[in-house]
């Protein structure tokens, strides 16, 4: 099955998958699609060997025509599930309709708690004991989709965010690659 990952960001989250998803032989990474033209996750699929695709919606004229050119994308590179690893967008009507249950989000707090671009941060002020990582579905809200599985993350006393932070991404790195291959593997 061929896979597309969406990021927008540094893309740690996009090389764990691709390096853990090594050993599934039937799964395809065909492409790194990037709506931000500097991410480094654009980097690493070149170290990868991954083809990559950058293009910002202020490049269309409107989010209708950006949604269609990404959907023209999918059909181009024939992609059958799609991984959202830190794409700060919203996905269109359009796509969602394309792909039923077919996307995936990873998302780094316990949801419903904390929603939003801040997870980690919201959850750190709030002062809670503890959070985690969410992988979910991706429907029309944000980080609204059916829960498909969870890690909670023990916050410790004293613990700076940026301490929380990389607890928290090394437990994404092994959460996400897992659960994708559970998910796939059981609704293909
Ligand atoms: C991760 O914390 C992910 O949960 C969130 O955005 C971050 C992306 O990090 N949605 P990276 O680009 O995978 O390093």
């Amino acid at each position: 099955m061929n896979i597309a990952v969406f990021a927008s960001g540094s893309g740690s989250n996009f090389q764990a998958l691709v390096e853990a998803c090594r050993d599934q032989n039937d799964f395809n990474f065909v492409l790194l699609f990037s709506d931000y033209p500097q991410a480094y996750a654009l980097e690493r699929a070149n170290k990868l060997g991954i083809p990559s695709l950058a293009a910002s919606p202020k490049d269309f004229n409107s989010r209708d025509e950006y949604e269609e050119f990404l959907l023209r994308k999918m059909e181009d590179y024939q992609v059958d599930y799609i991984l959202l690893a830190g794409y700060m967008r919203i996905i269109g009507q359009d796509l969602l309709e394309a792909y039923p249950d077919r996307i995936l989000n990873i998302h780094p707090s316990l949801l419903p708690a904390f929603p939003g671009r801040h997870g980690i941060a919201d959850a750190y002020r709030a002062g809670v004991k503890e959070t985690g990582v969410t992988v979910h579905l991706v429907d029309q809200g944000i980080d609204t989709g059916r829960i498909l599985k969870q890690a909670k993350v023990l916050i410790e006393q004293g613990e700076t965010l940026a301490d929380l932070e990389e607890k928290i991404h090394q437990v994404e790195h092994q959460l996400y690659p897992q659960v994708v291959k559970e998910y796939l593997k059981g609704v293909e």
